[in-house]
């Protein structure tokens, strides 16, 4: 009896979206200030969040290579990012947005990297935006 209660909890996990420990409306409203920059275009070119074009595009983010989005002119730090293999997940996008300059600096091990991304997510949310980010588009 207690196998089929698990089974029933494991494939109730499955089938509601998880995303990680974000919360997803609060997500969404976090996002407005990342709308300033960001845009979240859709395949066929369809804008869930129309969004201003000083950032990259960040549909489909997550499970993205950083620096990676086509046509977007990435500065060197993220690049480096890339090529190291940073790969975005949930966890990696929460802690990046709090000082992306100082993420580059310690994932590239380079005290001289530096981040073009001129925003710092103060006070919590990073979790609820990654969250958000990865129900647009999964
Ligand atoms: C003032 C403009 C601005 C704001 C506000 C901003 N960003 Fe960015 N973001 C950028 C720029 C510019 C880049 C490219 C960074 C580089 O080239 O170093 C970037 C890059 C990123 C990347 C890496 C994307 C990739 O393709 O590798 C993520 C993820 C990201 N931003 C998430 C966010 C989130 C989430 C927020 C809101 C909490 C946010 N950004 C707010 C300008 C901004």
């Amino acid at each position: 009896m207690k196998v089929h209660i698990l089974a029933a909890i494991t494939l109730m996990a499955l089938s509601t979206p998880v995303f990680a420990s974000g919360n997803v409306a609060k997500g969404a409203t976090i996002f407005h200030m990342c709308q300033a920059c960001h845009s979240i275009i859709g395949p066929n070119g369809k804008a869930i969040v129309r969004g201003g074009k000083i950032g990259p595009n960040l549909y489909g983010v997550i499970g993205r290579r950083a620096a990676s989005e086509p046509g977007f002119h990435y500065g060197a730090g993220i690049i480096e990012a890339g090529k190291k293999g940073l790969v975005w997940n949930q966890k990696e996008i929460a802690t990046y947005v709090k000082d992306p300059t100082k993420y580059l600096q310690q994932y590239t091990g380079d005290k001289g990297a530096h981040s073009n991304m001129p925003f710092k997510l103060q006070g919590g949310g990073g979790a609820d935006v990654a969250a958000y980010l990865a129900s647009v588009a999964h």
